[in-house]
Order: structure tokens, then sequence, then C-alpha cells
């Protein structure tokens, strides 16, 4: 599995050779925009964890010049269908078997509505079972109790999770839920994209090393593979 990091919590990975995007906010990214163009991705997915604008931004154009079906909760899978997009609705505790790997939609704590007000049911993560390994997506959430859960599903080899505190977990809670979830390996997504959510690099990953976790810090276009 190669995942590829674009800012905030776009991600793209590719399994075999399918490809899925998470969370596609490059065109209003001032981080990203000029790096890579929305034209450039022609993904199979669109995995969506919530609504808020910087996660869906570019969804709508990217799944309409891919062809690319959109999976989500109910309440957004319905706001992408009525456009005309192929989607796949899913909801909290629900798996499907995809020909990727399989993919859960669990928990979080958050809000999700669309940027013209329209009700984007209740926010989530993904936990992805695929052969080479297996993933959480936290997506927007505040740490929970529910992240107990993950490791029951299964053994992860990473945790994306958010650190850019403010909207989100901050770092010293992305630690706790590292613990949560069993899994020392954590790729730091949502921060520095605005002023709200500026991260000392420096201090976040010697925070992480002194709980003996691994912190990955991507920049926009780089990668690691599992
Ligand atoms: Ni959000
Ligand atoms: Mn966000």
């Amino acid at each position: 599995m190669k995942i590829t990091f674009f800012g905030q919590n776009t991600l793209l990975l590719e399994i075999n050779e399918i490809k899925i995007l998470v969370d596609p906010f490059i065109s209003g990214n001032p981080m990203a925009k000029d790096r890579i163009k929305i034209t450039d991705f022609k993904v199979d997915y669109i995995l969506l964890t919530h609504a808020h604008q910087d996660h869906t931004l570019d969804a709508e154009a990217i799944a309409k010049h891919s062809n690319a079906i959109i999976v989500s909760n109910y309440e957004i899978a319905m706001y992408y269908q009525e456009k005309g997009i192929e989607v796949h609705p899913m909801n909290h505790g629900g798996n499907w078997e995809f020909n990727f790997g399989k993919v859960k939609y669990v928990n979080a704590i958050h809000t999700s509505s669309f940027p013209d007000g329209t009700y984007g049911g209740q926010p989530g993560g993904f936990v992805i079972q695929a052969e080479s390994a297996s993933i959480y997506i936290a997506g927007d959430t505040a740490l929970t109790m529910d992240m107990k859960l993950i490791p029951l599903i299964t053994k992860l080899d990473l945790a994306i999770l958010p650190i850019g505190d403010n909207f989100t977990m901050g770092i010293d809670d992305a630690i706790i839920a590292s613990d949560f979830v069993e899994c020392d390996k954590v790729l730091g997504v949502h921060y520095d994209t605005f002023g709200y959510i500026e991260i000392d690099h420096e201090e976040v990953k010697r925070k992480f090393r002194s709980n003996d976790k691994d912190l990955i810090l991507l920049e926009v276009g780089q990668h690691i593979e599992l």
C-alpha cells in the first residue's frame, strides 16, 4: 500500500492497481494548490470522512472526471448521488468488502455540515484492512474511548491521526489515541493549513519520541509504503 499526502486530510492510497482518494481538498489549500492540479487525479474511489469543506471541496469535480465512486456516510452519499455521481453509502459500524480491501466506517466526535448548510450526517473515520496492511484514518475527531474498539477489529500497521488541535485532537491527545488504537506508528495530518492549526514540528516529534512512538510528517506529495 502506497500512501501519498496532499495536505490537510487529503491522502491518495494505492492498493495494487486501485487508487483511493481520501478527503480531497486541493484547490482551496494554499499548501497544495500550486503543487498538483485536481485534474491530475484519476481515481477509482473517493472516501469522505465528513462534509466539511476542507475534506470535500474537490470531491465532486474529481469524482466526475474520474468516474469515481464516493464512499461515505448515508447523507453525504445521497448529496453526491443527486449530482449524478456513483456512490456507496455506509454508516457507523458497517463493513463492506471492496475490491481493494474491507472498509469499516467508525465513530468520530466532530460535526459534519456542508458549506451551504446541508446536513452531512454524522462524521466518521475509516478502518481499511487490505492484503498488505491495515490502517485507521481517524478523520477529524476528538480523542474518544471508541478508539479502543479498533484493535479488537484488526491489528493496525498505521494510524492516521489529526494533530493540529483547535478543531480536532492535538498532539497530547493523539499520543493517547495511539495507545487506544494500539499502534505506535502514526501519520500526522490536519495541521499547518490554517493559523488555528499550526504546529511546532520539532516539539511534536520530540513528544512522540519521548513516548516511544514514531510520528511521520510528510510534505505535500511525499509518500510512504506499507
Ligand atoms: Ni471537520
Ligand atoms: Mn477538517
